[in-house]
């Protein structure tokens, strides 16, 4: 028996990094899952690794920025597999990172479209047969950019405090129907999202400074957010509702002021 074994679930964002690595582990905990993400490509070569270990799978395209394709996304996983036990809002983008006088309202609107309605929409849409079950569990996926300054731009940041207050006011309307939501706030991660970063980092020779400023002093491993995923989508999470893990080395934890450690 694995720890989702009888669970439907939703990625949205599976198609590389985080996402990825999370439809891997929830394969091998015995889920049925649907993967969604734009590129098809990808998401076939999910499934196949998907299988091998063992999982039930299904891909569909969606881009989460269209409320169509979310739509079709949970019409897909209902004739697929019958129900939704479980939704992750994974999918994501970065925005730009300019200074006030710069801010631009369409890169604004399109960070929001993407990271904060997708999530709204993707819940709306798939919260009916976790309420009548009277069981279900909502993961979204935010960031540490939404608890503290300096881990992204502004649109990026204040989008992923929209995520975690939605998961707060989602977890009180939904609590009467044992329908969990929870946020997990990744730290520093090695995905497509970052890879200029750490591209830029290596080619430097400065790779070992990627997360040294994490009380762990390094960054973190993409399975290593997806086990906080799990936690949290899976029953052993059965009592938590509204609440938002940082999944950071420690980094959200401390000042860490320069200087100071000895
Ligand atoms: N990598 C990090 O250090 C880090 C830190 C904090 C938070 N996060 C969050 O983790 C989540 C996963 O990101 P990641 O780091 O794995 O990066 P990633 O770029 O590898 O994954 C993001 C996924 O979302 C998909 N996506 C983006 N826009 C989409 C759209 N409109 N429709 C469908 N899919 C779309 C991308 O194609 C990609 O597969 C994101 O929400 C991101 O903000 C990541």
């Amino acid at each position: 028996m694995g720890r989702l074994s009888g669970k439907v679930a939703v990625i949205t964002g599976a198609s590389s990094g985080i996402g990825w690595a999370t439809a891997l582990l929830f394969a091998k905990e015995g889920s049925k899952t649907v993967i969604a993400a734009r590129r098809e490509e990808k998401l076939k070569e999910l499934a196949v690794e998907m299988k091998k270990l063992g999982g039930e799978v299904v891909y569909k395209a969606t881009d989460v920025s269209k409320e169509d394709d979310i739509k079709a996304m949970a019409q897909a996983t209902i004739d697929a597999f019958g129900t939704a036990d479980i939704l992750v809002n994974n999918a994501g983008m970065g925005g730009d990172t300019v200074d006030l006088e710069h801010q631009d309202a369409k890169v604004w609107m399109d960070v929001y479209q993407t990271n904060v309605l997708s999530m709204v929409l993707a819940t709306k849409y798939l919260v009916r047969p976790m309420i009548d079950k009277k069981n279900g569990s909502i993961v979204n996926i935010a960031s540490v950019a939404g608890i503290r300054s300096g881990a992204g731009g502004n649109a990026y940041s204040a989008s992923k405090a929209a995520m975690i207050n939605f998961t707060m006011t989602a977890a009180c309307d939904l609590g009467g129907h044992n329908v969990r939501v929870n946020c997990v706030c990744p730290g520093l991660f090695e995905t497509e999202m970052t890879q200029k970063f750490f591209d830029a980092a290596r080619s430097k020779g400065k790779i070992d400074l990627m997360g040294s400023r994490c009380e762990l002093r390094r960054y973190g491993k993409n399975e290593e957010c997806a086990n906080a995923i799990l936690f949290l989508a899976s029953d052993e999470a059965s009592f938590i509702t509204g609440q938002y893990l940082a999944v950071d080395g420690g980094n959200t934890a401390s000042l860490n002021m320069p200087g100071m450690k000895v």
